[in-house]
């Protein structure tokens, strides 16, 4: 019997690692949502009496502290394995190069606001309110859903020069998570980033200006994985990293690591 949080569950990969980990009976799945309406995810909820919804928004400490006193009044203060998926970006600049953005303060902040407030800060606050349930958990496990596009050799081979603050602020994620590995590897809690692979999570119909830049990207990565034909589906991404979760160990504490549980195929 394992219990497992996981932000950003309304859709995407969260909503998918909701949905496989409800399958097993034994598992109870908190899914921690900002709109526990979410037509997705609820749906979910009223098909499997083992997802919980919780609402939780991890840019704002207290919601996201509100959210870990729920999970921990339905699974008795403990936690076994924490998934803190939760990302946005400013999509109108993700298409800048560095050299774009501007000589001005607060525009510059509100370019790089949405990445670092749900994968810097949201990290930790999210963590930090989990915490004690995890140190009271069996598992004890932190996963941090993070990107191989903050990997500098990456970013080397391919020529990937957009997606500034979304990498810059994955990057200081895989620091984060170093940093948390430190600390806690004493208290036999294990940390680990996860790059899930580059999945196709958009909903709906692409708009033609999305197709043409996912068949971009696509060229980019095959500069260094030359068999990439695309993306992968969120149902193949999310049941290797429920592997690679049951995998953790303290050797890989702090590391960020591939969905296929290694630091060589990012895809
Ligand atoms: N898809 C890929 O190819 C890929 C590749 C590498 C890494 N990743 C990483 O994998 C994770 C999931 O990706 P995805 O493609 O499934 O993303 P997605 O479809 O954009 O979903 C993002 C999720 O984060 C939630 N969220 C946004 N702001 C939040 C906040 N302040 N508090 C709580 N939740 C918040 C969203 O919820 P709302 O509905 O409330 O907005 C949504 O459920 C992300 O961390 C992403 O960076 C994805």
């Amino acid at each position: 019997m394992s219990s497992y949080a996981i932000t950003g569950a309304s859709k995407g990969l969260g909503r998918e690692f909701v949905r496989q980990l409800a399958t097993d009976p034994n598992n109870t799945v908190l899914a921690i949502v900002r709109n526990p309406e979410s037509p997705g995810v609820s749906e979910l909820a009223s098909q499997y009496a083992n997802v919980h919804l919780i609402a939780g928004d991890v840019t704002d400490p207290k919601s996201i502290l509100n959210a870990a006193s729920a999970a921990a009044a339905i699974t008795g203060g403990k936690l076994d394995v924490l998934i803190h998926n939760s990302n946005a970006v400013d999509a109108a600049t993700m298409s800048f190069n560095p050299s774009q953005f501007p000589f001005d303060s607060e525009a510059t902040r509100a370019m790089f606001e949405p990445s670092l407030t749900t994968a810097i800060y949201g990290g930790l606050w999210t963590t930090n309110a989990f915490l004690p349930l995890i140190e009271k958990g069996v598992q004890k496990k932190i996963v941090h859903i993070s990107s191989a596009m903050a990997e500098v050799d990456l970013i080397r081979g391919t020529g990937i020069s957009y997606g500034v603050a979304y990498s810059v602020a994955k990057a200081g994620m895989n620091v984060q998570i170093a940093k948390y590995a430190a600390e806690l590897a004493p208290r036999g809690i294990k940390v680990l980033g996860l790059s899930p692979g580059w999945v196709d999570t958009w909903e709906g119909e692409k708009p033609s200006a999305v197709v043409e830049g996912d068949a971009f990207m696509l060229k980019q990565f095959q500069t260094i994985a030359p068999s990439l034909e695309g993306q992968i589906q969120p149902e193949e991404s999310v049941a290797k990293s429920i592997q690679v979760i049951a995998n953790m160990d303290d050797e890989s504490s702090g590391l960020l690591l591939s969905h296929n549980g290694n630091r060589e195929n990012w895809f």
